[in-house]
């Protein structure tokens, strides 16, 4: 009998580069910590399938920033993809990367990968949302099947963490986008960054993971904007999901020493 065979997914999340390599963000070289992060994921010795870039890759969009990124991460095995965040530049990633952002099907064994753009609709603040249009291709591209496993990946948190500064900001239409998460069995699972911080949440039945900054992470359940002091969790850390031909998901997340 054919053993089943797993596959394996880097997610790689708010890297915050800065425009010019160098310069710091609250204190840190997050060039430096991206390439500590780098280093750590190809000990891990782990053939990924996939790296998923899931947004806020520089602080302020600028191209130089984003052939950076792609250099420190070029050293990575597997297929990369990416999509914005709240800081990113739509203009600046398309100059740097012919790379689609948002609305990107990728096949990834028995498995359906969905990347959304969620920088819609932005409040100033760091919220966004998914356009008319990039909810329509989600709904419509997980009716194509009804028995492959698939895993949503948005920069925006889709669900509330009883953090009062955080959660005015999350995806702004949430509900919207849980309707048609409500109606598609076959997710099983939504990976986001945004937070700077990892959590394991539910949106409904399926589980919500979002990994934590490249760089500077932010203490979670607080009602006012605060870095994380604990000293293991304010590390730069990623997150790396184990998908099961069956249609399992294991997600551990990883820290690196480099503060
Ligand atoms: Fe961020």
């Amino acid at each position: 009998m054919a053993e089943s065979t797993a596959r394996y997914l880097l997610q790689i999340s708010d890297c915050h580069l800065m425009p010019d390599a160098g310069q710091r963000f609250r204190g840190l070289d997050t060039d430096e910590t991206l390439r500590a992060v780098v280093a750590h994921a190809k000990g891990l010795d782990i053939d990924f399938d996939h790296v998923l870039l899931s947004g806020d890759l520089v602080h302020h969009g600028a191209p130089d920033a984003y052939r950076r990124l792609l250099q420190i991460v070029s050293p990575l095995p597997g297929s990369q993809h990416w999509i914005p965040g709240n800081h990113d530049e739509r203009a600046a990633m398309r100059a740097a990367s012919e790379r689609p952002l948002g609305r990107e099907l990728v096949r990834c064994g028995a498995w359906d990968l969905l990347l959304l753009d969620s920088t819609d609709a932005p409040d100033g603040r760091g919220s966004g949302s998914l356009s008319a249009s990039e909810l329509e291709w989600l709904d419509q591209t997980l009716a194509h099947s009804h028995e492959r496993p698939a895993l949503i990946v948005l920069h925006h948190n889709p669900v509330v963490t009883g953090s009062a500064w955080q959660d005015p900001i999350m995806l702004g239409n949430a509900d919207a986008f849980a309707r048609i998460v409500d109606r598609h069995a076959r997710v099983r699972g939504i990976i986001c960054g945004h937070l700077h911080q990892h959590q394991a949440l539910r949106l409904g039945q399926v589980p919500v993971w979002s990994a934590p900054s490249t760089g500077i992470q932010f203490k979670p359940g607080q009602r006012d904007f605060m870095l994380e002091d604990d000293p293991v969790a304010a590390c730069p850390g990623y997150c790396v999901y184990r998908l099961s031909e069956e249609g399992g998901i294991e997600a551990s997340v990883h820290r690196v020493e480099a503060r």
